[in-house]
Order: structure tokens, then sequence, then C-alpha cells
């Protein structure tokens, strides 16, 4: 234990390494079968999608990012609409709003790091028309407060779950509390496969049909004829059968997750030095799934370094920027828990490829660096 040992922030290598036989038969029996775009493979993973979120509705995209700009094309957003969303989340939330037309209006965050309800309501004017919750980091907001600000103001709300399939809030599953959602399956999510791609749900039949057709071309589901302009955002069906495969095993992959969670808490809890996410079972409303673990650090880049130094891969997320403070897109706010949360922010490995020597490694690094 006293060697340097490398424990990489994700091992992209091992996402194929681990199973190759299981992959390489499964590439070579869709590939036999010329099934590459819109197949039986997707068609089973929509299903899958769907029945496993509790959603009357799922169907792929290319990426989230696509299925949440659909989500807000389909609502009907117009120019000058205003959504409402959490300054610590992706800029691909952000953008989705502006690529569909409307304008992102960023807000602070509270104590566990999502989307603070009393800044939506303070933030809420006449041109708001949505919120967009994260559920950042695989915890789902409180979306009884959420739900209940939208309700009151007759608000869409188009969760953006990329980083939160099977994540829960009072038992109900991240993505099936708004309007609709979008979840990501980019290689490093929790259910994650060669490349890019993402899904979209919703309990709204109508919704979902107008959506469903601006992914591809504009075409109904049923019927194949053009409704609308559309696009081409098209989840490839190799994919969608890598994600059936990786779906068969998501409950042991999560259990892990949580299981290095508690082992981090377990390690460092004590450290006066640390702030940890919430701990899993420390809420009975939550169930996290710990796509990340994310938390704050006194002297955080000089941890960095030294963490570095000993082959321990970490990192702070978006590049190290909340939303509002990529300047050079026109943001002016000033938000003080989300800028002060940046300073100290880092994420340190949570993967299914870690051994508990690992995580043991990590921990006692890490209160080397504290002199504890
Ligand atoms: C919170 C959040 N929103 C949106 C996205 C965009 O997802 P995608 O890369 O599938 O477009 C991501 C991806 O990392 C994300 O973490």
């Amino acid at each position: 234990m006293n060697d340097v040992r490398s424990v990489p922030f994700f091992n992209y290598p091992r996402l194929w390494r681990d199973e190759e036989p299981a992959f390489l038969e499964l590439i070579q029996e869709v590939g036999r079968r010329g099934a590459f775009i819109m197949q039986q493979d997707l068609r089973d993973f929509e299903a899958a999608l769907a029945a496993y979120t509790g959603a009357s509705h799922a169907f792929g995209v290319a990426n989230a990012t696509d299925g949440l700009e659909i989500c807000w094309q389909a609502l009907g957003l117009r120019q000058g609409d205003e959504v409402i969303l959490s300054s610590h989340t992706m800029l691909a939330t952000a953008s989705a709003v502006v690529t569909a037309g409307g304008r992102p209006v960023p807000v602070d965050m509270g104590e566990d790091g999502l989307i603070d309800p009393a800044a939506i309501e303070a933030a809420i004017n006449p041109r708001t028309v949505g919120i967009m919750p994260t559920q950042l980091n695989g915890r789902t907001c409180a979306m009884d407060r959420i739900m209940a600000i939208a309700q009151k103001r007759h608000l869409w709300v188009v969760e953006d779950a990329a980083q939160a399939l099977g994540s829960r809030f009072k038992g109900r599953h991240a993505g099936t509390f708004g309007h609709a959602a979008a979840i990501s399956f980019f290689p490093a999510k929790v259910l994650g496969c060669f490349g890019d791609a993402g899904g979209v749900i919703c309990n709204d039949a109508a919704l979902h049909a107008k959506m469903y057709a601006l992914h591809d071309h504009g075409r109904d589901q049923v019927t194949g004829e053009v409704v609308c302009w559309g696009r081409n955002s098209r989840l490839d069906n190799l994919q969608a059968a890598v994600l059936n495969h990786g779906l068969k095993s998501y409950g042991k992959v999560i259990e892990r997750r949580r299981a290095i969670a508690r082992l981090y808490q377990a390690r460092l809890g004590d450290l006066g030095e640390l702030r940890l996410p919430p701990a899993p079972d420390s809420h009975p409303d939550h169930f996290d799934i710990f796509q990340n673990y994310e938390l704050q650090a006194d002297r955080r880049d000089e941890l960095k370094d030294f963490l570095k130094t000993m082959g321990i891969g970490t990192l702070v997320q978006w590049g190290g920027k909340a939303v509002h403070q990529w300047e050079r897109l026109g943001f002016t706010c000033r938000l003080p828990k989300v800028e002060r949360f940046f300073q100290r922010c880092i994420m340190l490995p949570m993967n299914m490829f870690l051994t508990d020597d690992d995580i043991q490694y990590v921990c006692k690094n890490i209160r080397g660096f504290y002199g504890k």
C-alpha cells in the first residue's frame, strides 16, 4: 500500500477489455444481421428504458444534448422564452435551451449542490416558461418542491437526467417527474456505450409523438408520414445492443458505486477539511447512483496536484466553471454559492473498475495530505 499505484479517474480501455468476448460476439451478431439503423435492438432498448424508469414512453437519441433540445422544441419554446436551470450543470443543459430558441437563466445551488428551489422562485418573471433541474451526480432533486412551483406558476419542467439513470426521489425515478427528460449514455456514464448516445423519456403520448418525429426527420413513428421539420438524431442500433447488454447488470453496477461511496464516507467522513456528498442511505427520500463522487476540499488545487503525483486521477467538473462563469456567452449574474463551490470542488475516482484497495489508497493519501 505504500507504493505509488495508478488509480485513473476513469479507465476507458477497460470498458471494452473487461468484457471483450461478449462485446465481440454482440458486434458480430448485429453485423451479420446488418442491423445498423432503427432495428430490433433499438426497439428492445427503448422498451427496456421505459420499463426500467417507469416512464410510459422512451426513445433513443444520438446524445442527451440533442434530447434536451428536442424536449424544449416539442414543448413549443419560443424566441425570448426563459428557462431556469442550475448554474452547476454541464453547459449542454443551457445550450439545449439556446439551440431550441430560448434563453437559459442560471441560478444558485442549495447545500447539496443541486438547484435551489428558493432561487428558482426568485428568478421567475413574466418571460419564464420552464424549469430544467439537473439530477446532478446521480442524485435527484427534491422534485416535489420543484413540481409544486412549476404547477403553481404554470411552467414546463424538463429534467436533465443525463447523469441519473436509476436515481430515485421518494421511490420515483429521475426523469419521470416533469414533462420530459433526457438521459446520457456517454461511455463514462453509469450506463455507457462505445460512443455518444442518449435517451428521452416522458409520460405523455402526444408529446412523445412530437419528440419522436423531431429526432427522425419529422417522420411519424406509426405511419412513417412526415408531420413536421425534423433532424437526424437517432441512436445507432449497435450502441443500443451494447446498452441492452449493460442494462442487464445495471443494478449490480449501481450497488458497487454506492459501496464505494460508503467506503469514502467511512474513511474520509471525519476530515474537517472536506465536505463530502450525502452518504448513501443518509436520507430516506433519496436513492443516489453516484455518477460522480464530488466533494469540497480545502486547498483543492494543491490536493489535486498531490494526488496526481501519487497516481490518482481527479477531475474538477465542467472544466472548472459553472454555466454563468462562461462570460463570453453573455452571462453577467453573480451566484455566490456556486462560485464558492467552484473554488473548492473536486471529483474522486468513482467507477466499476475500482477495487477496495484502490479506494483505501486514495483515502490514505488524502488523509496524508491533510496530516491525518
Ligand atoms: C448534466 C449533463 N447534462 C447534459 C449532458 C450531455 O450529455 P451528452 O454528452 O450525451 O450530450 C451531460 C453529459 O455529460 C451531463 O452530465
